[in-house]
């Protein structure tokens, strides 16, 4: 008597790839990573240790990171900046590292690694270290080098993630990110408590959003059937939606291999606009109320030189864009500060079924690696 026993189908837990095991695995790890650092209303950042003197100082906050954990630093841009008026810079930091960057004690630098161990991330974080920059890092591998190389440490609880391609990780920097923009702007006084404590209750309601996302995958799918040969995709957005976008395009690249850019959408008219004909995909996140308008104008742009428009947007917004756009995705009414963590899961979802339906290894895409620690 034999019994076939399949390691890797086992640890896929059901799922037909990683990336879908590791989508479905986002709500809990937002909760893992923000539950434990919301202690009856307050926040408890566990090593991070600095105070309100260090933030009242400081004149500059430096994010630095590679891949996906750029994206997540362009959100933190966004969002440090309006919480705590504070000027932030985000680099790449294989153009971090080799740029003799201008940094001050006065400042800070956040790094953010998934593995702890990307090569260029850690080279960044000694040149920021010997400028005399403290280090806060982002990090979801406990003890890898550069959590021991950094002087505060915020771990990102999002458990092993396989697929090359990465997703949970993503959300849980994103939910690492707003509780330390909350931290600072509250020790800096920008925000009130009142405020903080609103931003928190939208957070709390995330992980039941992406579980409602995960149940209505069907749309998508359909979408990714009819376009899967594409050429080419566009992904425009605005504020928090620009930095979203560029993640998407990421995420649509490394696992299906179309070629795809991503735009402000301010900058459509800059260039990228001569590149829409007939049948174009372009992909809009439109998730900042307070720039719909402005995304409006550029969809109708885009419409009228025939392009086809997938939008991304709350539900309180569908039936308005259903009237300009070939297809709405919708996400659960959330505050617009707080919609990216909520909305990158449909934009996953969009790469894992073009990839599908082209006929590519999801997990395994070519010539990509997991962690990158060579030059
Ligand atoms: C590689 C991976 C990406 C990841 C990037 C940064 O390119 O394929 O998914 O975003 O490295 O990795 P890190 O571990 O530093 O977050």
């Amino acid at each position: 008597f034999k019994v076939d026993w399949d390691v890797e189908a086992a640890e896929k837990g059901g799922f037909e790839h990683f990336m879908m095991k590791e989508m479905y695995e986002e709500p809990k790890v937002i909760r893992d990573t923000f539950n434990p650092r919301v202690k009856n209303g307050e926040l408890v950042l566990d090593n991070i240790n600095i105070t309100k003197e260090d933030i009242e100082k400081l004149q500059k906050i430096h994010i630095v990171a590679c891949g996906t954990a750029y994206h997540a630093g362009v959100v933190g841009k966004y969002i440090i900046e309006k919480l705590c008026r504070i000027s932030v810079e985000v680099d790449v930091a294989s153009e971090f590292r080799y740029r003799d960057p201008l940094i001050t004690d006065k400042e800070l630098t956040i790094i953010i690694s998934q593995s702890g161990e990307t090569l260029d991330t850690l080279f960044a974080l000694r040149e920021a270290k010997k400028k005399g920059s403290r280090i806060v890092s982002i990090v979801n591998v406990v003890g890898s080098s550069i959590a021991r190389s950094s002087d505060d440490v915020l771990y990102t609880w999002a458990g092993p993630e396989i697929a090359v391609a990465s997703t949970k990780a993503y959300n849980t920097q994103l939910t690492a990110l707003y509780l330390i923009a909350l931290d600072f702007g509250l020790k800096k006084g920008t925000i009130s408590k009142q405020e903080a404590d609103e931003i928190l209750s939208s957070l709390r309601e995330i992980p039941s959003g992406i579980e409602a996302i995960l149940e209505d995958k069907e749309s998508i799918q359909k979408f990714a059937h009819r376009h899967y040969n594409a050429k080419s995709i566009f992904f425009i957005g605005r504020s928090l939606d620009y930095a979203l976008s560029m993640e998407g395009s990421l995420k649509l690249k490394e696992i299906s291999y179309i070629h795809s850019e991503a735009y402000a959408g301010g900058e459509l008219k800059h260039g990228t606009i001569a590149l829409i004909e007939k049948g174009t995909l372009v992909v809009c996140p439109m998730t900042q109320d307070a720039l719909f308008d402005k995304m409006v104008s550029n969809i109708r742009e885009v419409k009228a030189r025939g392009a086809v428009v997938l939008a991304i947007t709350q539900n309180r917004h569908k039936e308005e864009l259903e009237k300009t756009t070939d297809l709405v995705l919708t996400i659960p009414d959330v505050d617009s500060l707080v919609s990216p963590v909520l909305a990158v899961t449909p934009l996953q979802l969009f790469a894992y079924y073009m990839a599908l339906e082209k006929g590519c290894d999801v997990d395994k895409p070519r010539n990509l690696a997991k962690s990158v620690t060579v030059e």
